[in-house]
């Protein structure tokens, strides 16, 4: 699925006056493939999360709109929004977010539960998940609750989750902080195999290690992406 932003932009107010108004994006135009990694890198408070959240269906844009295979995502009402978006999308989120109760295979699974997902390649969902999880060497945490886990084996847990349910395109808020070495390595590798199978990945990252698994590089500058 192929995804395409034109002229989004998004504002706040700093302080009372209308004069301390700032764009977080600043009309941007931006299109995910599908089979390519883009990258994302900038320095914190540059807007790159906003950029994602416009693109991913989770934050109205000021202006501008966001294509998804040519449909407007923001001209859906809020449940055919939500529907479309646990049909196509996978997301990592910046904080890493899981429900704390629940284990961590629960965790992973619970996209495809709400509103029926149907698992687009009919393979089994939990088997997908586990193989997931043994590829980040956390095959053993399966049955853990999420609340027990530690930052890194969270943010894991968060890549599984996204990956699978083979969404058509991912987006991947710093989806390694709080790794290791070797286990960025394996996230970035998984990111870059997902596209390969012919997904469109948009990865955000101030880790400038995942630039070597871009198709496409960029570099938010001022609430504007520049090519790199
Ligand atoms: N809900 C909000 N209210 C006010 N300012 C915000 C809000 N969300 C983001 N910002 C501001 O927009 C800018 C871009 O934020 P963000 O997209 O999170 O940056 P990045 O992900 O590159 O670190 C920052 O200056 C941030 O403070
Ligand atoms: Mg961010």
């Amino acid at each position: 699925m192929k995804i395409g932003a034109s002229a989004i932009e998004k504002w706040y107010f700093r302080g009372k006056a209308e004069s301390n108004r700032f764009f977080a994006v600043n009309r941007t135009d931006l299109t995910l493939e599908p089979g390519k990694v883009t990258v994302l890198t900038g320095r914190s408070g540059s807007g790159k999360t906003t950029v994602m959240n416009i693109m991913s269906g989770l934050l109205t844009p000021d202006g501008g709109k966001v294509l998804a295979d040519g449909k407007d995502l923001y001209a859906q009402d809020d449940r055919a929004l939500s529907e479309f978006r646990n049909m196509h999308f996978g997301m990592i989120p910046q904080g890493a977010d899981v429900l704390p109760h629940l284990t961590v295979m629960e965790n992973i699974l619970l996209p495809q539960g709400i509103c029926g997902r149907r698992n687009p390649k009919g393979t089994d969902p939990a088997g997908k998940a586990q193989k997931l999880l043994e590829c980040m060497g956390t095959g053993q945490l399966a049955d853990v609750r999420a609340g027990e886990l530690s930052g890194g084996e969270r943010r894991r847990v968060c890549v599984a989750r996204a990956l699978a349910g083979i969404p058509d395109v991912i987006f991947a808020d710093e989806p390694t902080s709080d790794l290791d070495d070797e286990n960025m390595q394996i996230v970035l590798q998984m990111l870059k195999g997902a596209a390969e199978a012919g997904a469109a990945v948009l990865i955000v990252s101030h880790d400038s290690e995942a630039l070597d698994y871009a198709d496409v590089r960029l570099r938010m500058n001022s609430g504007v992406p520049e090519s790199i």
